[in-house]
């Protein structure tokens, strides 16, 4: 066994592992992290995405003593006091979710994506969500949403900056996009008292409406049954 100490959603977590477990392993069953799915177990189809010290990785694909020392973001840690994560959000507005396996991996890949993209056109969209797999095929609503968040970010870019100012790179307007938290504070594991459980929710999962406000955007907890999404989104 192997001591790691893991900051994950903002709260640090020091455990004994054996070497050999899976980040996604940890996160899930040393953490009750139910929040981040597997897929496939493979690194096929991207269910299992999270941050790692700010960027998206397949968490199926790292030791869990990789991440030792490091920071975690899951789909649990992005919401801020009831608020879901504008990325979330725009997974709900756009419809972009059925079943809701694939959403959490999808979120947190579409945050790393405006990142580094700000103003994505559906091809960057397309090629940048590849490795996320949608088995229910939903790519169209997704690609939606995530434009949709991307634009949201630069409106907000615009409001806050002098006229005629530039932002300051990709990652201004990333790090707005993702409501200041995903490849900022947030994805860098800052603390954030009062964080709901973003995206845990059976009823999401099963792809029912869902209120405004509420936190469960992103998350089917243990449907069992999912495997590879078919196709990509391209
Ligand atoms: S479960 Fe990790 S990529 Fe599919
Ligand atoms: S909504 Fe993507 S797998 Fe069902």
């Amino acid at each position: 066994m192997t001591r790691i100490t893991v900051k994950v959603d903002g709260s640090s977590f020091t455990d004994e592992v054996e070497p050999r477990t899976l980040l996604v392993h940890y996160l899930r069953e040393q953490l009750g992290k139910t929040g981040t799915v597997i897929g496939c177990d493979t690194g096929n189809c991207g269910a299992c995405t999270v941050h790692l010290d700010g960027r998206s990785v397949k968490s199926c694909s790292l030791l869990a003593v990789q991440a030792d020392g490091h920071q975690v973001t899951t789909i649990e840690g992005l919401s801020t006091n009831g608020q879901l994560h504008p990325m979330q959000q725009a997974f709900h507005e756009n419809h972009a979710l059925q079943c809701g396996y694939c959403t959490p991996g999808m979120i947190m890949q579409s945050i790393d994506l405006i990142v580094d993209n700000p103003d994505p056109s559906e091809e960057d969209v397309r090629l940048g969500l590849e490795g996320n797999l949608c088995r229910c095929t939903g790519y169209q609503n997704i690609v939606k949403a995530v434009r949709a968040a991307a634009q949201q970010a630069r409106t907000q870019q615009a409001g806050t900056q002098p006229a005629g100012a530039q932002p300051a790179g990709a990652q201004a307007a990333g790090a707005q996009a993702a409501g200041a938290q995903a490849a900022g504070a947030q994805a860098a594991g800052v603390e954030q008292p009062g964080v709901e459980q973003a995206g845990v929710g059976e009823e999401q999962a099963a792809g029912e409406e869902q209120a405004a406000g509420e936190v469960q955007v992103g998350v089917g907890e243990e449907q069992v049954g999912v495997g590879q999404g078919v196709g990509g989104v391209r």
